[in-house]
């Protein structure tokens, strides 16, 4: 049976992923596809309904992305955020004009009423804030359309042509400042697309399984496996279906958190799988000796990641699938590449040469990090494993400021442990989206007992983020904190002092090396 399916064309919007996520939250699969892509291609997609995303152009500029005008005659609802708004309005007839004065402009937080007979916000308060941010507006909006949302100082804030099931937004529901946002989101979806909502992860387990069974038939499959939830996902999946022709490989660089290593292999216990684990701490260690440079430190773990995993493969012999956890947003964001490099991230990078395979298998090409977590879920991954906060690939290597030696990564292993013990009794953890210590190099002076101590500085991360794109600190609450910093100060040797970092990214990044 064909899976329901949005199309979300990408117009270069800063949210578009996130359309993207806030439709799956809806139970309907969605892909993001770019605005260039052919009429023909997106027909043959049989989407029930598309979304033009917002993006940085102004319609009326010469060169702004457009679509082919035939879209609109394929049949299908359309959604238009934003610049995707203001585009079909101007296709269908309608003009888009800058605001002439400020007031005109809008961004932000704006009180918006909405008729809601409308089927785009039927079952929402008639007023209710939504999230503008647009410098341009419809001065006429086209022939079959209502004014169907209005701001103060946006007459058109939302337009509807119900009969062919066009509508068009200035705002932005897909961000939670939107208050009704993923109501609108549903709206389209089930009462437009009349969808009925059939992507679920436990749907997915049973088509993927299926597909897996399909393609791998007898042959083996090797898996590196990190530690984080994404490679550990995809080798539940992949153990759930083949079991002994999958082998993982666990390379442990003696740079994870504290027991992390163990859970990791207890946590495949379950499976009949060969699962390799390589101990490989001292090589790195001494790989790592007298490094300062955290790019040369990125540089050198990455290396020899490849080259541990390398000997191992070399043991195993021919397989004939090369396995690997790549997820949706990185399918999307290979293909964008013009920022510049602020860190040079370790993460498995196009198809390794040095293991002999035939094939790659993604099976998680397809889904957003919470949809991977939800699958760790069904396929019976402890939560621990499922829920874990990210962690770079580096590991501990980025979070120990200068020289790293084995003393250093375990005293920030124990600080970090009761960091994370003491925010989650606090039930912080929840509202965080990565926390941990981080091992300073300066050393001062400080007082324990009666006698003078000249220690290390410890210095505490929080952060609260959509993306890791932009983040800002956290303001946990200061009990906690002081709870953490006396159990730290008094129970890990060799730290007289916890600070706590109150930068958010930009300017600084989240990580601190
Ligand atoms: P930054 O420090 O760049 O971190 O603001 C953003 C997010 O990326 C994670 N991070 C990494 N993840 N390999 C990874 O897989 C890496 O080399 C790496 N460096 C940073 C970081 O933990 C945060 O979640």
């Amino acid at each position: 049976m064909k899976r329901e399916n949005i199309i979300v064309l990408d117009f270069g919007g800063q949210y578009n992923q996130l359309i993207a996520r806030r439709v799956r939250e809806c139970n309907v699969y969605c892909e993001v596809v770019p605005y260039t892509t052919p009429l023909r291609d997106i027909r043959a997609m049989e989407p029930s309904g598309i979304i033009f995303t917002g993006g940085p152009s102004s319609v009326y500029e010469s060169g702004s992305p457009k679509v082919d005008s035939e879209i609109f005659r394929l049949g299908v609802p359309i959604l238009g955020i934003c610049y995707g708004c203001q585009l079909m309005a101007q296709e269908l007839g309608g003009s888009v004009v800058p605001a002439v004065s400020d007031s005109a402009r809008e961004y932000g937080k704006t009180e918006t009423s909405a008729d809601v007979g409308c089927t785009l916000f039927s079952g929402i308060p008639e007023e209710s804030i939504t999230w503008m941010s647009h410098g341009d507006y419809m001065e006429k909006i086209p022939d079959g359309f209502k004014v169907v949302a209005r701001s103060k100082a946006c007459p058109n804030a939302a337009i509807a042509d119900e009969r062919r099931n066009f509508y068009g937004v200035q705002f932005h529901p897909e961000v939670n400042h939107t208050e009704y946002g993923r109501e609108i989101l549903r709206n389209f979806l089930y009462n437009a697309c009349k969808v009925s909502g059939d992507w679920t992860m436990g749907n997915y387990k049973e088509t993927a399984v299926e597909d897996i069974r399909r393609k791998v038939g007898n042959g083996r499959v090797l898996l590196g496996l990190s530690g984080g939830v994404d490679s550990s996902v995809a080798a539940a999946l992949i153990a759930e279906t083949v079991g002994r022709q999958l082998t993982c490989v666990f390379v442990d660089h003696g740079l994870m958190r504290k027991d992390e290593g163990d859970e990791v292999e207890n946590a495949f216990k379950k499976w009949d799988i060969n699962f390799v684990r390589v101990n490989a701490e001292t090589r790195f260690l001494l790989k790592l000796a007298g490094v300062t440079e955290p790019e040369r430190k990125r540089k050198i773990i990455g290396e020899e990641f490849i080259r541990v995993f390398e000997e191992e493969s070399k043991k195993i012999g021919a397989v004939d699938y090369l396995a690997q956890g790549t997820i949706y947003p990185d399918v999307i964001e290979s293909g964008a590449g013009n920022a510049a490099v602020i860190k040079s991230h370790h993460t498995v990078g196009g198809l390794p040469d040095y293991v002999d395979f035939k094939e790659i298998i993604e099976p998680l090409r397809l889904l957003f990090k919470d949809e991977v977590r939800e699958l760790g879920r069904q396929l019976g991954l402890p939560e621990y494993l499922v829920s874990r906060q990210p962690f770079p690939g580096p590991g501990l290597a980025i979070r120990i400021l200068g020289d790293i030696t084995k003393e250093k990564a375990d005293t920030l292993r124990e600080a970090d442990a009761i960091f994370r013990e003491e925010i989650a009794k606090a039930g912080e953890d929840v509202k965080l989206s990565q926390y941990f210590a981080v091992l300073t190099n300066m050393r001062s002076v400080g007082v324990m007992g009666d006698g003078r101590t000249y220690d290390y500085a410890l210095a505490l991360r929080a952060v609260v983020t959509d993306d890791f794109m932009t983040a800002e600190w956290a303001r946990i609450p200061y009990d906690v904190l002081d709870r953490v910093s006396t159990r730290i100060v008094n129970e890990v040797p060799g730290i007289n002092r916890v600070v706590y970092d109150i930068t958010s990214k930009p300017p600084a990044t989240v990580e601190f090396e």
